[in-house]
């Protein structure tokens, strides 16, 4: 369904990023009012907000007056998204200032708010703006943790505005789930998940892998993030970008996926294998590159990876840790859903089909979340933040108090 947007731009260089979040909105039907700062116009100009949102754009409360913009932009949103928002205009929000259109939103806005700060990384780390950032969390305001990485000119470290892609997907998030998804209510718990595919060598050219993109996982890192969870992300052979704010630990094969989660899942409130993990690899793999010699080949003889989850499962390396699987299936979901939550052994087992054009690489999924009290959710095709967040909901309603 359509919405309507603000789309406030605070003034830095990360603004540029706002144009690409601004495209996939409308792009996807919504109305957005880009409502910019006067530095912001700076970095990108007033007809480019203009031309992408096909909406005017104006940064002062006297402009159309008789509209009386600075208090009706914010009670008709749907959701505000500040991208990026500056040390100075994250200190004027928590202040309550209301010097120009966008603050002055801020205030008249009912809708869920969502910050995403961007700036060096001396000014994110300043206890004037991380006391900023706490008062508009514990106002109920979404304040996403910036991305590290490369920043203006030669610096590089925390204070990276997250890619667009990853912005929107947040932004769908908060539409789909309203004021719930501003509720830090993992707050206080570490979480654990594996994500993408594991890759068996070979040789040092050649693996056996699988299609998985990684992208529900990182959804669940994202969600979990944005639920105010510590979070580690365990990471097999995907090309996103990390989820802003989580520990990314890369790994490629089963055995090494093995040896990050277990190391992690010593002091995890809750494991959600989402990870595609081989169950079988070569029995060797050869130091140089196999030879096509002759022209029969030679078997390959496989042995089998150990199966994690099911180990984690019996062991529960912490008591009262909630244990979560991933399946895909193509035949009979439920029946081999149900049998397969038993053989793990896990507290919860999200099933979902597989196959030509389903769940493998696409931003939809669809799926049955089974649980060991005979439970069962069933989540209807949507974004993979939404099927997301009812596992974490599924997660926090089994965690001890
Ligand atoms: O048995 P199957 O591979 O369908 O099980 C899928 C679930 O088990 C996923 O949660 C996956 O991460 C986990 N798994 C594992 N170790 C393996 C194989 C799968 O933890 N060797």
């Amino acid at each position: 369904m359509p919405s309507s947007i603000v789309l406030g731009v605070g003034g830095g260089i990360a603004a540029y990023k706002a144009c690409e979040l601004l495209r996939r909105f409308t792009e996807d039907g919504h109305q957005v009012r880009v409502v910019p700062t006067g530095s912001a116009l700076r970095f990108v100009g007033e007809a480019t907000w203009a031309a992408l949102s096909g909406q005017p754009v104006t940064t002062s409360v006297w402009d159309g007056v008789h509209e009386v913009p600075h208090v009706r932009l914010g009670q008709r949103a749907d959701l505000v998204f500040v991208a990026p928002a500056t040390a100075d205009l994250l200190a004027r929000a928590a202040a309550g200032r209301a010097d120009d259109l966008l603050t002055a939103t801020l205030l008249t806005a009912r809708c869920p708010v969502v910050f995403a700060p961007a700036m060096h990384t001396e000014m994110w780390e300043h206890p004037a703006t991380q006391a900023n950032v706490a008062t508009l969390r514990a106002r109920g305001c979404l304040v996403l943790d910036p991305a590290a990485g490369r920043l203006t000119g030669a610096d590089s470290g925390p204070g990276r505005l997250p890619e667009p892609a990853e912005l929107y997907e947040t932004a769908l998030r908060v539409l789909a789930r309203g004021p719930a998804a501003l509720h830090p209510d993992l707050a206080g718990r570490h979480v654990l998940i594996s994500a993408g595919g594991t890759r068996e060598e070979l040789d040092p050219v050649r693996f056996l892998g699988n299609w998985s993109s990684g992208r529900q996982g990182y959804a669940l890192a994202r969600t979990a993030a944005a639920r105010g969870a510590r979070v580690t992300l365990v990471s097999a052979n995907v090309e996103l970008a990390d989820p802003a704010g989580v520990r990314v630990v890369r790994v490629i094969s089963a055995r090494d996926l093995e040896a990050a989660v277990t190391s992690a899942a010593a002091d995890a409130d809750a494991v959600v294998m989402a990870a595609a993990v081989a169950d079988f690899r070569p029995e060797t793999r050869t130091d140089s590159k196999i030879k096509k010699a002759g022209l029969a080949p030679e078997p390959l003889r496989l042995v089998e990876n150990p199966d994690i989850l099911r180990g984690l499962s019996a062991r529960r390396p912490r008591p009262g840790q909630v244990i979560v699987g991933f399946a895909a299936e193509t035949g009979d979901l439920l029946r081999n859903g149900h049998a397969k939550l038993a053989a793990k052994g896990c507290d919860l087992l999200v099933v979902n089909q597989v196959g030509a054009g389903l769940a493998f690489g696409t931003t939809d999924n669809e799926a049955v979340v089974l649980a060991s009290d005979g439970t069962e959710a069933k989540v209807p095709r949507g974004p993979k933040e939404v099927l997301a967040d009812v596992v974490w909901d599924l997660v926090a309603a089994r965690l001890p108090g």
